[in-house]
């Protein structure tokens, strides 16, 4: 068993490095785990829809109310992207249950999607969300983003102090579904509207018949419009 200050052993007392961590491109582990919203089966859960799954260290704590709030303000974003969101710290059904009205009244919302409750990590063991060096064996700020074949598309690991920008999500969102479709990569700061970019393998012949507006810059740098 992992002992206060014992930075070698997961909580559930197997040694950190015998823990795989999770790659882009993995498939997402699925898991069967009671929520703020009853228990669910999280591939099933996440049926069709992309998936933002993200962590936080623990209820009752300030950066966490903002960011939780944050998430359900964003509704209609997420709807209009087909993403369902659900969060996950290493409290329990009932402290999630006390502490979503304080949620809701701080940020003038309703949490409308689920809070996993994890209070034997398992779930934040397995996606290795857990970082003593962080201060303790709470879940630090962990995003997942899993799209329809629930392939993993972004990670992300924030501090516990840091609150995160979940504009920023919806973004990553933006871009992964655009370069789905375009079948190419978007440039820096890329925002919904802006041109992507050409796949330095294609032919800028090819290009030109797969694209609108395709400039070139370098042979290796090519931007364009994906065609409606
Ligand atoms: C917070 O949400 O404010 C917080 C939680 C754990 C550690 C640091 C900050």
């Amino acid at each position: 068993m992992e002992s206060p200050g014992d930075e070698t052993a997961s909580p559930s007392g197997l040694p950190r490095e015998v823990l795989m961590s999770l790659h882009l491109g993995d498939t997402a582990p699925d898991f069967q785990v009671d929520t703020s919203e009853g228990p669910i089966s999280f591939h099933e859960w996440a049926g069709d829809s992309w998936v933002v799954f993200f962590s936080h260290p623990a209820d009752f704590t300030p950066v966490c109310t903002t960011e939780l709030g944050r998430v359900a303000q964003l509704r209609d974003e997420w709807d209009k992207r087909g993403v369902k969101t659900i969060a996950l710290s290493v409290d329990s059904v009932e402290e999630h249950a006390k502490w979503k009205p304080e949620v809701e009244s701080y940020n003038d919302t309703t949490v409308d999607y689920p809070i996993i409750a994890d209070p034997d990590k398992r779930i934040a063991e397995l996606y290795d969300m857990i970082h003593p060096g962080e201060g303790d064996t709470s879940s630090v700020r962990s995003v997942f983003v899993i799209d329809p074949e629930k392939k993993i598309r972004l990670t992300m690991t924030y501090p516990k102090s840091t609150g995160r920008n979940f504009l920023e999500i919806l973004r990553v969102v933006d871009a992964l579904q655009e370069g789905d479709r375009g079948q190419c990569s978007t440039p820096v700061d890329w925002q919904p509207g802006d041109k992507v970019v050409v796949p330095p393998t294609m032919p800028t012949d090819e290009a030109r018949q797969k694209f609108d507006d395709v400039e070139e810059f370098f042979p290796y740098l090519r931007t364009a419009r994906i065609k409606v």
